[in-house]
């Protein structure tokens, strides 16, 4: 006897769980846009900076309101003595994934009323957290390799104070853009895995810290966020680009997934792995890492020729992995980027569930037995 009252959808596939004004996607056109605008025109127009306010506003800023609101993210960049003693107190072999997650958790104790749930307060909160993330993936880098803590510098935006903190030189400006780029890439998509965990925890009216820390969760599972350092370790195991194709071959005859390919929506190539193959081919050039970049092209090829009549093409995670190691990130520093960028997509829903809330109580189609008798347990 079955109790579902609706239809059981595997995985949610097809279930629309929530109404959101931030990004549209059209998976069999390979469309993805934010706030109505196509991600190709934000990546080679916009920044990350504008991005945000684009998605937790529903509309570009003006240039008053873009100063405004980049003033306020740079006043936020730096870490109070607290957040700083609880990163040093992490040991140095933790996963960077591990303590960002825990890291954005404990804020909640640095702040004097973290349960504020109004639109307002969870945009402050936000932007706290948007601005602080990035401070924390640096100083634990730091920290775990011996070297002194770098404190912000104001007058850089996000992506360049980022390898700023993290590198303790000043970047490129190239290699800024390609940062920013990265950025604006990963910002936002729809009810993803971990924007819905996001979701699901606020409309309990629990916290935005509790909501950003579970998205964090999820975001590091190696069928999501996790798929790009998955990519890189792949890459890493074929010795140059004339072994791609035994490589792929094999891990198909071994019923392995490949990572970096494969959406639940897009059945056709993901729109940000476009933009992120041209980024990292130039980014190759310049920083002499064409082998990469050539090992990342000849699997797309045979996973095209293997893989594309069953809707299977490279997603946001393929190109990114060659991008942040051209970058000069470290492998484990790569879904923490990925962090980084999504902080924005899941307090934008945040937002918006806060907004128009109603509790995620979903139901479940119990498959198991009734009237079992019980049995005590000495007669078991
Ligand atoms: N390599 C090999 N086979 C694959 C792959 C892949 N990367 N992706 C899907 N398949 C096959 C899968 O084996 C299954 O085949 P069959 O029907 O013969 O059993 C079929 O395609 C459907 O797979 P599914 O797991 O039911 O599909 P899904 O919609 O749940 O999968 C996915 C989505 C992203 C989990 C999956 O494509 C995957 O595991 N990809 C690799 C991990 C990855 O790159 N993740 C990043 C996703 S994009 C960014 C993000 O959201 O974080």
């Amino acid at each position: 006897m079955s109790t579902a009252q609706s239809t059981y959808s595997k995985g949610l596939e097809g279930v629309i769980a929530a109404q959101t004004e931030m990004s549209f996607i059209n998976g069999s056109e390979g469309i993805l846009e934010y706030v109505g605008i196509a991600i190709g025109d934000l990546a080679s127009q916009s920044s990350f900076e504008e991005t945000v306010f684009l998605l937790w506003n529903k509309r570009l800023p003006t240039a008053e309101e873009l100063g405004a609101f980049t003033t306020d993210l740079r006043a936020n960049y730096g870490l109070c003595d607290s957040l700083k003693a609880r990163i040093t107190a992490c040991p140095a072999d933790a996963e960077p994934m591990h303590v960002i997650r825990t890291m954005i958790s404990s804020m909640a104790m640095d702040d004097s009323s973290p349960n504020e749930n109004s639109v307002e307060a969870a945009r402050e909160k936000s932007l706290q957290i948007l601005a602080t993330a990035p401070a924390i993936v640096a100083a634990f880098d730091r920290h775990r390799r011996g070297l002194e803590i770098i404190d912000p510098d104001p007058s850089l935006n996000f992506a360049g104070n980022f390898l700023y903190m993290l590198n303790g030189e000043k970047p490129t400006p190239a290699m800024i853009r390609a940062f920013d780029i990265c950025m604006i890439t990963h910002a936002d998509h729809g009810l993803n895995n971990s924007t819905f965990a996001a979701r699901v925890v606020i409309s309990t009216l629990s916290d935005v810290y509790s909501a950003i820390t579970a998205a964090v969760g999820s975001l590091r599972g190696p069928l999501h966020g996790g798929a790009n350092e998955g990519v890189m370790k792949m890459l890493n195991q074929i010795p140059d680009v004339e072994g791609a194709e035994e490589h792929v071959m094999n891990m198909i005859k071994n019923k392995e997934r490949i990572m970096g390919f494969g959406h639940r929506v897009y059945k056709s190539k993901d729109p940000r792995a476009s933009e992120l193959m041209t980024l990292a081919k130039q980014l190759a050039e310049d920083t002499g890492n064409m082998d990469l970049y050539n090992k990342s092209h000849a699997i797309e090829l045979v996973m095209e020729r293997e893989y594309a009549s069953k809707g299977i093409y490279p997603n946001v995670d393929f190109y990114s992995a060659t991008t942040y190691h051209c970058i000069g990130l470290k492998l484990d520093l790569f879904t923490p980027m990925f962090v980084l960028a999504r902080i924005a997509g899941w307090a934008g829903h945040v937002i918006e569930q806060l907004g128009d809330n109603r509790l995620f109580r979903p139901t479940t189609d119990y498959v198991g037995p009734h009237d079992v008798a019980y049995v005590p347990i000495e007669k078991r």
